[in-house]
């Protein structure tokens, strides 16, 4: 039964929505990631947000293909009968046959159907497959390789259940597969290879090789061209998983990848040009008041101040109401994260704001995962001893309470002298002393397995910011994802990111960077680089970024500058406005194109591909805003003296939603002038040169 199409992906403000007919028939959408239901960094945050826009257009016959975890399944799965009669055959089949295939609804916006695939349950035919890779394309993939062994399981029976599901159909059907990364690549080398009626898709969020020589101190950028690349991957003995990659790439119908700067390596890199580009998107959530997420920052400002409390108790001694927040997140790869530049810029910053005696303290927290045992017993006195004070506290002003009323219900004034009684004193030097405290607050917050070679604490110890009371810098490391239901510090990391002042990613190697795009979308100012998908993609569409609150560097930390309360006002209403250029009501339709081309290409006699639909984002320019003050700099006090008035200019008058109007109506006009072709309001056209 053809599919009825009841899609309409919305552009931004002041343009039309993008209408696109393209007749799906009984077509099937299979996507497959290792991070389906199961996080490990920015490929997890792609397909969950996504979701609920793909589901809407293909409803029943949308499916997600991950790896079966159990501890996911646990939080984020319902299991359920398979609602497909082909696709329960298919899984029946599988399982009949000695394989563990789950199917359920993943628990998350748009509740996609999901099959899981349980690769340790197949293990048993590693070696075979292993022999049949090696037999089919002389890849040959070493027993020691734990994630490449996972690859080929999956690889193997994500192609298995393509294949079952293509022979349990009645007509032949018509079937998109989506694979992302190398993880995934086999599944769909394997289809080619069976000649399976499928259309696929490759989407590369990285080149291995791009990660691998970047991590390595290698001149990546301008050496691309000169890579002898089979004897790099080698070299870093990885050169299965790079030839299952390469494969992957060139065997897809459709070759996609996140950014612009990825597709320029993935050419030198994999020998193959991507055909579209598919940048990432989110879900944005808008607020009807500017005001809204003004004050979510606020509060969650208020609970990161709660935890600081408690972190540095008997060192507090800094004003909380001028503490900076600051952050850098994202899985754990020092350079190419850029955490090794953000480490020696706040050596900088804490020099500068040092020698300038500012009574500004900042407070940069390091969210990367990394190998521990647990939160060290240091980090969790601090928030136990925090929370006693506030017991203290909360004791004492019930015993004064209690005594005021007393004395107001006998018509009397307190007597201030005796209010707070002996006993009262004792409770509270006791408290106090319990503060007390011989060490320096603790730079990391768990216990490290790799303590003494891990690259942070390591640059910590050399450049010596150790959170001693005469730092204006501190540093707070969690090497572990933050979440709501923590002991020390129970935010998730939405909450957390509201919270902060500004996210700092000063990535080498960053093919996307969901982190910088999480920021801005929850109006929260960010440092991304020219070598990040996401800063290129922003450079490229607005006209003053830094004017926004997005600033990308050349690599180059420009520390230092001073922006007021005010001017942080602004800028997270500014940053925040942007959102509606990453979500995905927009970004999805390159996704969309994408599949198009590939059923196009697999079924020529069935589908045919509108050569006008988006493959390229460039063409499209987001103006500077029209109201004040565009950045700090050119509104910056002449004189370093003015350092006082940090915060009083908060007793200015500004009225944040007139300011905001007045922009968005200043913004929407210029949209109409760039475009090329109606309908993609990036103004891109087939060629790219729109
Ligand atoms: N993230 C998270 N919890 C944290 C810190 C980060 O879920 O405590 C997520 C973040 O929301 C982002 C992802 O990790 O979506 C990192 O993705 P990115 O594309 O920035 O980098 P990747 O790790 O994929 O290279
Ligand atoms: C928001 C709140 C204000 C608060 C300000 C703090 O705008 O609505 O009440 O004063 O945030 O901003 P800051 O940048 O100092 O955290
Ligand atoms: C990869 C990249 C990251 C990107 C993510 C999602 O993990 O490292 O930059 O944002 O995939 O595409």
């Amino acid at each position: 039964m053809p599919l009825a199409r009841s899609l309409s992906v919305t552009s931004l403000s002041g343009l039309e929505d993008w209408d696109e007919e393209f007749d799906l028939e009984d077509a099937v959408l299979f996507e497959i990631a290792w991070e389906v239901a199961n996080k490990v960094g920015g490929i997890y945050t792609v397909i969950q947000t996504k979701a609920r826009l793909t589901a809407e257009e293909w409803g029943e016959n949308y499916f997600l293909v991950g790896p079966y975890v159990e501890s996911n399944v646990r939080t984020q799965v319902e299991l359920i009968e398979p609602t497909n009669p082909v696709l329960k055959r298919t899984i029946d089949k599988m399982n009949a046959s000695g394989c563990k295939v789950y199917f359920g609804r993943w628990l998350i916006e748009g509740s996609p159907y999901v099959v899981l695939i349980d690769v340790a349950f197949s293990a048993w035919s590693l070696d075979t497959w292993k022999t049949e890779l090696w037999e089919l394309c002389d890849i040959g993939v070493p027993w020691f390789d734990r994630e490449a062994n996972d690859a080929v399981l999956f690889g193997f029976l994500t192609a298995w259940l393509l294949g079952e599901y293509a022979a349990q159909s009645e007509e032949p059907p018509h079937i998109v597969a989506h694979f992302h990364e190398w993880l995934a690549g086999l599944g769909l080398i394997l289809c080619r290879y069976r000649q399976l009626p499928v259309a696929t898709i490759f989407t590369t969020h990285a080149t291995l090789l791009g990660r691998y020589l970047c991590a390595g101190n290698v001149d990546f950028y301008n050496k691309l061209a000169d890579f002898n690349v089979d004897k790099e991957a080698g070299d870093r003995q990885i050169y299965h998983r790079y030839c299952l990659e390469r494969s992957a790439a060139h065997c897809a119908h459709v070759f996609t990848t996140v950014s612009q700067i990825t597709a320029v390596e993935a050419e030198y890199l994999l020998m193959r040009k991507p055909d579209i580009i598919t940048p990432n998107g989110l879900n944005v959530k808008k607020f009807s008041a500017v005001h809204e997420f003004q004050n979510l920052h606020a509060q969650s400002k208020h609970r990161i101040q709660e935890f600081v409390r408690g972190h540095f108790y008997g060192h507090l001694d800094f004003n909380l109401d001028k503490c900076l927040f600051l952050f850098i997140a994202g899985r754990y790869e020092f350079s190419n994260k850029g955490a090794d530049i953000f480490l020696e810029a706040l050596a900088r910053l804490n020099y500068l704001l040092r020698v300038n005696h500012s009574d500004v303290t900042v407070i940069a927290f390091f969210i990367m995962p990394a190998r521990t045992n647990n939160f060290n017993v240091e980090t969790l006195k601090g928030q136990a001893v925090r929370k006693q004070l506030w017991d203290t506290a909360q004791t004492v002003k019930e015993r004064f309470g209690k005594k005021l009323y007393e004395s107001l219900l006998v018509g009397q004034l307190p007597d201030v002298q005796k209010i707070i009684d002996k006993e009262d004193f004792t409770i509270m030097k006791r408290a106090i002393f319990a503060t007390q405290r011989q060490c320096q607050p603790p730079v990391c917050t768990h216990n490290m397995l790799e303590d003494s070679s891990d690259p942070i604490l390591n640059c910590v110890r050399r450049i010596g910011l150790f959170n001693s009371a005469v730092d204006r810098v501190k540093i707070i490391f969690h090497p572990e994802f933050l979440s709501s239901t923590s002991p020390l510090l129970p935010m998730d990391y939405e909450e957390f990111v509201r919270g902060c002042h500004l996210g700092v990613f000063p990535s080498y190697y960053e093919p996307w960077g969901y982190t910088p795009a999480e920021c801005t979308v929850m109006g929260i100012p960010s440092i991304s680089t020219n070598l990040s998908g996401f800063g290129c993609f922003m450079e490229e569409h607005i006209a003053d970024p830094s004017a926004y609150g997005i600033y990308i560097l050349d690599r180059r930390y420009r520390g230092g500058r001073r922006v007021s309360r005010r001017q942080r006002i602004i800028q997270r209403n500014r940053t925040e406005r942007l959102s509606e250029l990453l979500d995905w009501k927009y970004l999805g339709r390159y996704y969309i194109s994408a599949r198009h081309m590939a059923l196009a290409k697999a079924f020529p006699d069935t589908y045919m591909y509108e050569p006008n639909e988006p493959t390229s984002t460039s063409g499209f320019s987001y103006p500077r805003p029209a109201s004040v003050p565009p950045s700090p700099s050119l509104s910056r006090h002449s004189s370093p003296r003015h350092s006082e008035v940090e915060d009083n200019d908060e007793e200015e008058r500004y009225d944040e939603d007139a300011e905001a109007e007045k922009d968005r109506k200043n913004i929407r006009q210029p949209y109409a002038l760039p475009l090329k072709n109606k309908t993609s309001p990036l103004g891109a056209n087939g060629n790219g040169n729109g």
